[in-house]
């Protein structure tokens, strides 16, 4: 494969100023010497994305993503970095055909796993999978339908290891969960659902059970290198270009529950699989929207996956919705209750005031003084977690109305409980930062402003680079060992460029995003340079010293002894005669 040089890659950079490509998406306004807009990459309301075109870098304040013109084109349009790259140098004429330069490691993997789902579709379109479709068509589940979520069939007669084993190596189909170490298949006689990334590349199966009741009902795909479930949601990629009006996305438990609901027109819903909803998950859909409705299960398990969720969300500032159903779950409803019970579930969601009054209601005698008392403590402890002002005077109105109880002795109690948390919440935050502060210790600093000054200022390059530095962190060391190579060879450092050049050969990329968004100021002097070297060369003898000593500790051999003893004086910097 063909591949555009990193010469090329800087040329189309540099005809492209930052400013010209965040324009694209996002109004940018002069302030000082930068400019700032609104994030795209998390809902933001207070301008917190700077764009130097100093730097030629994008940087956000609060979600800290960062990076050069490709690195913002690649978050924007959900494409990968190499892709980015490509996309501007087709807009520029470059005649670089079907190339990039970024050649995704798993082309081959993704290649394997359509061939899975051609395979296991030919199988249920043939007599062999007569059952299975009859199966599917007592679930109200139509050819289109099976057609759309390209499910398919494993055939125990039939086995993908067999047909794929051929053209691939068989560790390839055991690292992809396809077959087990025995080159037997792992998914027999089960309708098989095929799972996507968030880009649609196929990664993964569920499959489910349909002649007997023997076995798990479902097997999915164990974790692969292309398949990390904790960040995977089923139907993301479908249900990404399809969101609805008030750009929401719903998210159900089930494969099926996802798959009814397309077919009464509401296509905009996710599915964790069979595993509780993690923040990884949370903040992918995050990229998309920032409104979200829950539609677990109808069951008491649907009720506290709900609750487990909506903390979660509401730590990463979602709007949340909530929708319960009177059946065992969104396919079973949709079935008994037709599309337009559904839809109307869909139109008319909770609040999460709403959902927590009715369930601190359940198991409560709402005649009996005592629990009518515990209900509205309890409703009054969660409506301290509520940030509009107009819910909480609502809520408390509804309460006096309700239980016959006085407005202001309510809010007494409101004000009495928020008072207490604020304090709680405060101190922790203290704690927090002092955490931070002492995670990162003078050493961890000195190591950043370095690294900081050598990419801003490459002439400090020349000048640390007669001394002995050594960077106990792997990656803050292969960095250093980055920028000095890369000066050596440009003769200076273009930081944008150095990003290109980063993204491409190291993963070392994180790091310096992370240094850079220091935003140390801009004025060094040599001492403060000189400073940084000591303490980091004081660091890593104390550190070599000390392992010396443990290593000295228990050596025997008493040629060995005086060796390792030789080499702490030596760091101590004791000459011994
Ligand atoms: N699940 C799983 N493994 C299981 C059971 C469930 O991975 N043994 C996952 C599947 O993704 C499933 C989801 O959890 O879709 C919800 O489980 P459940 O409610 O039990 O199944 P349903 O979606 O109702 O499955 P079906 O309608 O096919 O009976
Ligand atoms: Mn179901």
């Amino acid at each position: 494969m063909a591949y555009i040089d990193d010469a090329t890659i800087n040329e189309i950079r540099r005809k492209h100023p930052i400013k010209e490509i965040v324009e694209r998406y996002v109004s940018l306004t002069k302030k000082g010497e930068d400019y700032w807009g609104l994030c795209p990459f998390h809902p933001d309301n207070n301008a917190s994305m700077s764009v130097s075109t100093k730097l030629d870098m994008f940087q956000c304040f609060a979600c800290h993503k960062a990076g050069n013109i490709f690195n913002f084109i690649a978050g924007m349009e959900n494409i990968n970095y190499g892709d980015a790259i490509r996309l501007l140098a087709k807009e520029d004429g470059y005649n670089i055909g079907n190339v990039s330069n970024y050649v995704n490691p798993h082309i081959k993997d993704y290649e394997i796993m359509n061939l899975a789902i051609k395979f296991y579709q030919n199988n249920i379109n043939s007599t062999l999978g007569n059952n299975a479709i009859k199966y599917l068509e007592n679930r109200k589940i139509d050819r289109d339908t099976i057609k759309k979520f390209e499910i398919g069939l494993s055939i125990a007669r039939q086995p993908i290891t067999k047909f794929l084993e051929n053209k691939y190596d068989i560790n390839d189909l055991i690292d992809l969960g396809l077959s087990n170490t025995n080159e037997t298949d792992v998914f027999s006689d089960r309708i098989m659902i095929p799972i996507h990334d968030l880009n649609g590349n196929p990664i993964g199966f569920g499959g489910r059970i349909y002649q007997t009741k023997d076995g798990s009902k479902y097997i999915n795909t164990k974790s692969t290198k292309i398949f990390d479930k904790s960040n995977i949601l089923y139907n993301y990629h479908r249900a990404h270009n399809k969101l609805s009006k008030d750009n929401s996305i719903i998210i159900m438990e089930g494969y099926f529950d996802v798959i009814r609901a397309s077919t009464v027109g509401i296509n905009n819903c996710v599915a964790p699989m069979g595993t509780a909803l993690t923040t990884k998950q949370i903040r992918t859909l995050k990229k998309i929207t920032n409104n979200i409705i829950l539609c677990f299960d109808g069951d008491e398990a649907g009720k506290t996956a709900t609750e487990r969720a909506i903390p979660l969300l509401e730590n990463e500032n979602i709007n949340i919705k909530i929708i319960r159903l009177e059946e065992k779950d969104p396919d079973e409803f949709i079935i008994k209750r037709g599309k337009e019970a559904f839809i109307n579930k869909v139109n008319n969601p909770m609040s999460v005031m709403d959902f927590k009054m009715q369930t601190l209601k359940e198991n409560k005698n709402l005649n009996d003084t005592k629990d009518i008392s515990k209900y509205i403590d309890e409703l009054i402890k969660e409506l301290i977690k509520e940030k509009d002002e107009i819910t909480i005077e609502l809520t408390l109105k509804q309460l006096e109305k309700k239980f016959n109880v006085n407005y202001e002795t309510l809010k007494e109690r409101y004000d009495k409980y928020n008072e207490i948390t604020k304090k709680n919440t405060k101190t922790s935050k203290q704690e927090v930062k002092i955490k931070e502060k002492s995670l990162l210790n003078k050493y961890g600093q000195a190591t950043n402003n370095l690294l900081y000054y050598m990419a801003v200022a490459p002439s400090i390059i020349d000048k640390s680079e007669k001394k002995v530095i050594m960077i106990l962190d792997d990656k803050k060391r292969r960095l250093f060992n980055e920028l000095i190579y890369y000066y050596h060879k440009y003769n200076n450092i273009i930081i944008a460029d150095f990003v290109t050049y980063l993204n491409t050969k190291t993963d070392v990329a994180d790091t310096f995003m992370e240094i850079l968004n220091l935003n140390l100021k801009k004025e060094y002097t040599e001492e403060e340079i000189e400073d940084y070297i000591k303490c980091i060369n004081e660091e890593y003898q104390n550190k070599r010293i000390e392992k010396l000593n443990i290593e000295l500790s228990t050596e025997k051999d008493p040629m060995k002894q005086a060796k390792i003893s030789m080499e702490i004086s030596k760091l101590k910097g004791v000459t011994m005669k």
